[in-house]
């Protein structure tokens, strides 16, 4: 059976790095703790706790979606995604990679897809802009928390909402969609009580988890994007990723060979970098995934371990000329994984003119491809990675289409979700985000969080470490 996409870790082994990396005797020393981990983590799901597993069978949300998207006012050219983290990370991943590049910034004109945009931060400069070139009538804003009480979602819901008041009166509230828990939280009872649409995130998925519910399939649906084929991908890859063989679960051996890179080699930097453009932000949502599942403080026994890998995300070519250095020289803490496209869905070639032919630095690239190049440079840093036995993989969709994007996302929930347990953590908690929630309301002297304020550290002007 062929799948849309290839994971190979052969970089990360004996095969590739000697001795700096696991034999095949090894590898099968892994395999008890790996399938230890995916007993805990299924065990989790059949509890009702890790909804992330069933997105791809639930077609009912892709269905409401793509009406939602159907019925909305063909006036209405853009949705503007208010959110933060994994209420925001996930949809913009999806439509860097589905939509035509630099859509947003294209003049709208009738037929052309609506345009997605995502302020994501409180930035008020930011915040200010989106407001100046969105037209009111043409536009939905989707407000997006699982909480429901995020401060920074909370500031932009009641900035917007004061704008459309002003700006359309009754009409505000068909211009405004929820997505939220489906009883929790004060977006929940807002929305009730204004008479806005809403659409449910399931109680049991959490936001870095969230992007295959109605998270990032209502946005995509508007965007005109394959939702469905997202889910069929991300169901493939789901059905890979249960069994319990590390040799055949894609999954299983990603997590398995991280972690023993991060805890027996001392390598926990966990670089993904991407070599096509549209897949930039998916490896930026994968840090937060991989960042906030396994960053934390105590073992789920309740010990002090301050555990955790590093990820960081990455461009090729571009990184070459940035961090590329540190990666293949600096210290030996890293493992990179490329992320590619064996197709790419157009090219563009470099002419085969007088210019090019007029000298030996651009002789050699007349007639050749753009991604030709982009893929010779992929070549190069692999190879300049291997060569001293640094450890590099490669997750290699067959093209950048729905299916294999939906796949994709899924392996990395999946290799994600398997290796808190082989961390002893819980992948699926996040008090170290809460705290700082916290200490924020308490900052701006939220009633209730009082005690919390009064360990705040000042703003300091004058010291002798203050210059
Ligand atoms: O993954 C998480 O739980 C967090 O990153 C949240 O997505 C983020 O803090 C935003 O939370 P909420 O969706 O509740 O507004």
């Amino acid at each position: 059976m062929s799948h849309p996409l290839t994971l190979d870790l052969t970089g990360l082994t004996a095969t590739v790095l000697g001795d700096q990396g696991p034999a095949a005797a090894d590898i099968a020393a892994l395999a008890p703790a790996a399938r230890a981990a995916r007993e805990a983590i299924l065990a989790r799901h059949a509890r009702g706790e890790l909804g992330f597993f069933d997105l791809p069978d639930d077609r009912v949300t892709a269905r409401a979606c793509l009406d939602y998207a159907r019925e909305l006012p063909p006036a209405v050219d853009t949705m503007v995604l208010l959110g933060i983290g994994g209420s925001s990370l996930g949809p913009r991943a999806l439509y860097s990679a589905l939509a035509r590049p630099l859509d947003a910034l294209r003049s709208r004109s009738p037929g052309m897809p609506r345009r997605l945009l995502f302020p994501d931060n409180a930035d008020p400069v930011t915040m200010r802009a989106v407001l100046e070139v969105c037209d009111p009538n043409r536009t939905v804003w989707n407000v997006v928390t699982k909480s429901g009480g995020t401060a920074e979602t909370a500031a932009q819901l009641l900035v917007v909402a004061d704008h459309l008041e002003r700006a359309l009166g009754a009409r505000a509230k068909d211009h405004i969609v929820a997505t939220t828990d489906p009883t929790a939280g004060a977006l929940r009872a807002t929305a009730t009580a204004r008479g806005w649409r809403t659409f449910d995130i399931p109680s049991n998925v959490g936001g870095r988890f969230s992007v295959l519910t109605a998270v990032g399939l209502l946005p995509s649906a508007v965007a005109g994007l394959d939702v469905v084929g997202l889910l069929d991908g991300a169901r493939a890859m789901r059905d890979r990723c249960l069994g319990d063989d590390p040799a055949t679960n894609p999954a299983l051996l990603l997590a398995s060979l991280l972690h023993h890179h991060h805890i027996a080699r001392g390598r926990p930097m966990v670089v993904l970098m991407a070599y096509v453009d549209a897949l930039y932000d998916t490896a930026d949502w994968f840090r937060q995934l991989w960042a906030e599942s396994l960053g934390k403080e105590r073992s789920t026994d309740g010990t002090v371990i301050e555990t955790g890998p590093t990820p960081i995300a990455a461009r090729g070519a571009t990184d070459q000329h940035s961090q590329l250095q540190l990666f293949v020289e600096g210290p030996r803490d890293k493992v990179v994984l490329m992320l590619t496209a064996r197709q790419r869905e157009l090219e563009v070639t470099i002419p085969d003119t007088e210019l090019a032919h007029s000298r030996a630095e651009y002789g050699y690239l007349a007639g050749r491809g753009m991604g030709v190049l982009l893929d010779a440079e992929l070549r190069g840093t692999i190879g300049s990675l291997a060569r001293r036995r640094r450890p590099v993989g490669t997750i290699a969709l067959d093209r950048v289409d729905a299916p294999s994007l939906g796949s994709l996302l899924m392996l990395l929930e999946c290799a994600t979700a398997y290796a808190g347990p082989l961390y002893r953590v819980d992948p699926f908690d996040q008090p170290g985000v809460e705290e700082a929630k916290r200490l924020a309301y308490a900052a701006l002297g939220r009633a209730g969080f009082e005690d919390l304020a009064r360990g705040l550290p000042p703003i300091t002007t004058e010291g002798p470490y203050v210059l």
